[in-house]
């Protein structure tokens, strides 16, 4: 009698054994003798569609979840309470699983969600008030969850998935925690320019591969860069043609998630097809390009004009920069044909230069924008072909070099407040070779990059 009941007792739970008939027989000794015949199998179908049911039951409340934090406006604490309701769970349904189920690794799963967890509680302490990180990463949490639940079959290939998507979530964290190390947590608002300049510089952020492919290698991306610009969440990518010169269009983006999909864009052209030949009257020349308020402005093909063209209505202006040196004269170390390049900061609009006098002599110009004429220049302390690019921050002009194939220096500043410059050390880790462009955006603080053909972008850091 006695082993009847624990043979029971240990398959209560396993839906499709508790009501089935079992014979049992008296044997000698006033033992009960029950003879189950479990189905050999190593694919428990039905113990699996109730493991699904328990991961859906998991993912709903995760999703309820993520609801009430974007309602409450995160509450991270919650967050934390439910992985580890989560982790708990895992760790009763292996409990009570018996070993047909060791082809699904439970045991690497737990151990690696316990590892998210720990570390989403490490970030939380260094997080503060400021949960956007934690709330991304809290994403992939869910979505992982939601790659379990989606083992609908025993097969090692989706155990495999998960894992490998466990690992680069893991390893996204532990880059996320060195960044969170080196950043002294700002309170300088966005487009504030009441601190001391650039402290530090991110890891390198790949979006993905221009959308020409990797045969165009230089060009620039960026979004609207205009501090009030009211295309806030807009992205723009031009790519040049392979000759490193010649950028015929741009293709404009809605959102992020457009770009990120390649869809929903529109190509903004700048040279045109007549009678079967291409006339580049119109199109830029060199990568120095960027988007400020809506328009795109460049330097035009075979000229030392500045050109700008509106996003929205397609119409054109032009304007020389007098004596500016132009086609491929003076261009960046490593890059052709950008001898004229846009850049924009909390201060607005500015454009690096130089002109045949200046023999080299890297310029700042703030450009009025009313006019299209450059206001005033300053005459910094470095020649243009010594550096690969450069970007300006709170109307300082900041300079590259290449160190090595992986790494970037931004090794020279110009303050044309002060109107002098100065020699700096920040490496830049850098997917490829060449910064191809580099543009700074005053509206989320970032650095845009062109490298080689991949849209890259880093969080810059500054000294409160
Ligand atoms: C179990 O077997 C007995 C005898 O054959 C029968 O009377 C009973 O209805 C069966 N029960 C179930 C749940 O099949
Ligand atoms: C976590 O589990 C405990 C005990 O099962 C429960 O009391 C608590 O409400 C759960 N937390 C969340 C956030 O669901
Ligand atoms: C989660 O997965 C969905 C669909 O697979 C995807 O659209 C989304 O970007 C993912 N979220 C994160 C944070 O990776
Ligand atoms: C942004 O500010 C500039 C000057 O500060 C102004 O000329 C321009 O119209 C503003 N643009 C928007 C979209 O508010
Ligand atoms: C090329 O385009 C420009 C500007 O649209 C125009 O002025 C010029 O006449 C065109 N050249 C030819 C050869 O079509």
């Amino acid at each position: 009698m006695y082993l009847c009941l624990l043979t029971l007792a240990l398959l209560h739970g396993a839906a499709g054994f508790v009501n089935r008939n079992f014979t049992g027989r008296v044997s000698e000794g006033d033992h009960c003798v029950c003879e189950v015949l479990l189905p050999d199998s190593s694919f428990p179908a039905k113990r699996v569609g109730a493991l699904e049911d328990e991961t859906q039951h998991l993912i709903n409340r995760v999703e309820d979840e993520m609801q009430k934090i974007q309602e409450q406006n995160i509450r991270l604490d919650y967050c934390i309470e439910k992985l580890m309701n989560l982790t708990k769970r895992v760790e009763r349904l292996e409990k009570m699983r018996p070993d047909e189920l060791t082809e699904i690794n439970f045991e690497a799963l737990k151990k690696e969600i316990k590892e998210m967890e720990k570390t989403i509680m490490q970030l939380r302490g260094k997080v503060g008030g400021n949960n956007a990180h934690v709330e991304s990463l809290y994403d992939e949490v869910k979505n992982i969850s939601k790659t379990v639940g989606q083992l609908e079959s025993l097969d090692k290939n989706n155990v495999l998935k998960a894992h490998r998507d466990m690992e680069s979530l893991r390893k996204r964290l532990v880059d996320c925690q060195q960044d969170m190390k080196m950043k002294p947590q700002s309170t300088v608002p966005l487009g504030s320019c009441q601190h001391r300049g650039l402290s530090s510089i991110s890891k390198p952020n790949l979006l993905q591969l221009n959308w020409k492919g990797v045969g165009f290698k230089a060009g620039a991306w960026g979004k609207d860069s205009a501090w009030n610009t009211t295309k806030k969440s807009m992205y723009w990518v031009g790519a040049l043609n392979p000759d490193g010169r010649i950028l015929e269009s741009i293709r404009v983006y809605s959102s992020l998630n457009d770009i990120q999909l390649y869809k929903n864009s529109f190509d903004l052209p700048l040279s045109v097809l007549i009678k079967n030949k291409w006339n580049h009257t119109l199109a830029a020349q060199g990568a120095g390009v960027i988007v400020y308020n809506n328009n795109l402005y460049y330097n035009c093909y075979n000229s030392r004009d500045l050109c700008r063209v509106s996003l929205s209505t397609g119409v054109y202006q032009r304007k020389p920069l007098p004596n500016a040196a132009f086609n491929n004269q003076y261009s960046y170390a490593g890059v052709s044909f950008q001898d004229i390049d846009f850049a924009s900061d909390e201060k607005g609009l500015w454009v690096i230069y130089t002109t045949t006098e200046a023999k080299g002599v890297m310029m700042v110009g703030k450009v009025n924008v009313a006019t299209m004429t450059v206001d005033k220049a300053w005459m910094t302390t470095r020649m243009k072909p010594e550096v690969t690019n450069t970007f300006m921050m709170c109307g300082v002009l900041y300079a590259t070099r290449s160190v090595s194939t992986m790494t970037e220096e931004i090794f020279y500043m110009f303050d044309t407040k002060t109107g002098k410059g100065e020699q700096i050390s920040f490496m830049m880790e850098k997917m490829t070779e060449k910064v191809q462009s580099l543009s700074y955006n005053s509206n989320d603080r970032k650095l845009y990059m062109f490298n080689d053909g991949y849209l890259v972008h880093y969080d810059m850091m500054i000294k409160p």
